[in-house]
């Protein structure tokens, strides 16, 4: 009989459930996307993703079980994302978690959802993942794959991240201001690209000049091999790419839209998205040498970049690995597999836990 896992994830806008073997094989991964819904709005409104999550959750957790064929006495625990997120969200998948324990006597595991896009990592990729995927996955299923650093690049999140074991995370670097995938949103707004922002960036990229626009790089490295943690060496800032996007965009004519067919969308597109993957390229390459690591594990929505994917496999060869497609965005078998290593470590939550908006890792 495998450790099962029932799996709920709601911090944000997507509505997601999940049944997880032994915390690597994918019985069943439904998400129900919100982002028709939000995209009239041009960002996530907290009040309308609760409404949403409340109608969803149900059917949704029902979808999971039938698609994975498995009766609720098959399930060994329920794992939930517990935070960081929107309070208004969180609450919805915790409470749906608390109520199939209660009904069903199963242990309830609160799980991080940072270290859910972690564990991403750890799940059976589909047939038709990358290969080179494979060494950093043969790595993670063998009995010492750490150390390993992790960077984490999310709506909400951009952080590195040296894992020392299971469930032992010490942070390295974060970002001063805006997180990556927001700086993304944001652009993308002022260049009226839509939402969300980092898809719609990497499409205008495509016909664009990486060259004809110069957004600052982080300061060249002094070499020194350095082992403090949090020092500026692996921090991060987004905003200076941010406020150079806008003033291109006054500069050519203004960002009420008037005159936006002067403003060279793809080009400054293409220009923001060069220096954005090279701060996170170069960072994490600091941070690789400085630790000695076996690999490195990208991890969250902006993983889904193509060019931060092509830098990372130029830089790291087959010692960094990317999630499938699919699980790079917000998804429940990611805590699922989160949720059952934490299991297996006999981290256990009673029905008095409650949704940690801000919760750090580890
Ligand atoms: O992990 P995620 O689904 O939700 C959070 O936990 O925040 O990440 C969402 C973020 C958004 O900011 C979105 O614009 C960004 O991931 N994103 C991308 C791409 N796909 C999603 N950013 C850059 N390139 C992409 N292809
Ligand atoms: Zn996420």
């Amino acid at each position: 009989m495998p450790t099962r896992i029932l799996a709920i994830e709601t911090s944000c806008d997507e509505t997601a459930a999940a049944v997880i073997d032994d915390g690597r094989y994918i019985r069943s991964n439904v998400v129900a996307s919100q982002t028709d819904l939000h995209r009239r709005y041009g960002g996530v409104f907290p009040e309308m993703a609760s409404r949403a999550h409340i109608e969803a959750i149900a059917p949704v957790i029902d979808s999971a079980m039938a698609d994975a064929q498995a009766s609720w006495d098959s399930l060994s625990a329920v794992a939930v994302t517990k935070g960081p997120g929107l309070p208004g969200s969180l609450v919805v998948g915790v409470n749906a978690a608390k109520g199939i324990c209660l009904a069903r006597d199963l242990p309830l595991i609160g799980v991080n959802h940072l270290e859910g896009h972690i564990y991403s990592h750890w799940l059976e990729p589909s047939t038709n993942a990358a290969p080179e995927a494979s060494f950093v996955h043969r790595l993670l299923h063998s009995a010492s794959p750490f150390p390993l650093l992790v960077l984490i690049v999310s709506g909400g999140h951009t952080e590195l991240v040296l894992m020392r074991d299971h469930g032992q995370y010490q942070l390295l670097g974060h970002t001063v201001d805006d997180a990556v995938g927001e700086a993304f949103d944001k652009v993308a707004r002022l260049l009226d690209l839509g939402y969300p922002g980092g898809p719609a960036i990497q499409k205008a990229a495509q016909t664009g000049n990486p060259q004809r626009f110069k957004f600052s790089r982080p300061r060249v490295s002094l070499g020194a091999k350095t082992v403090r943690a949090t020092s500026d060496e692996y921090m991060f800032s987004f905003s200076g790419a941010k406020t150079h996007a806008l003033r291109l965009v006054q500069d050519h004519g203004g960002a009420d839209g008037r005159h936006a067919a002067h403003i060279p969308v793809n080009d400054i597109a293409a220009s923001f998205q060069d220096a954005v993957t090279d701060w996170l390229v170069e960072k994490t390459a600091r941070a690789a040498d400085a630790f000695d690591v076996k690999a490195v594990l990208v991890g969250g929505g902006v993983s889904a970049n193509k060019l931060l994917r092509e830098k990372m496999a130029a830089r790291f060869g087959t010692a960094v690995s990317f999630p499938p497609m699919a699980l790079c965005t917000d998804n429940a078998a990611m805590i699922g597999a989160a949720g059952y290593y934490a299991f297996m470590r006999g981290v256990r939550d009673d029905l008095t836990m409650d949704v940690v908006p801000d919760l750090k890792l580890g």
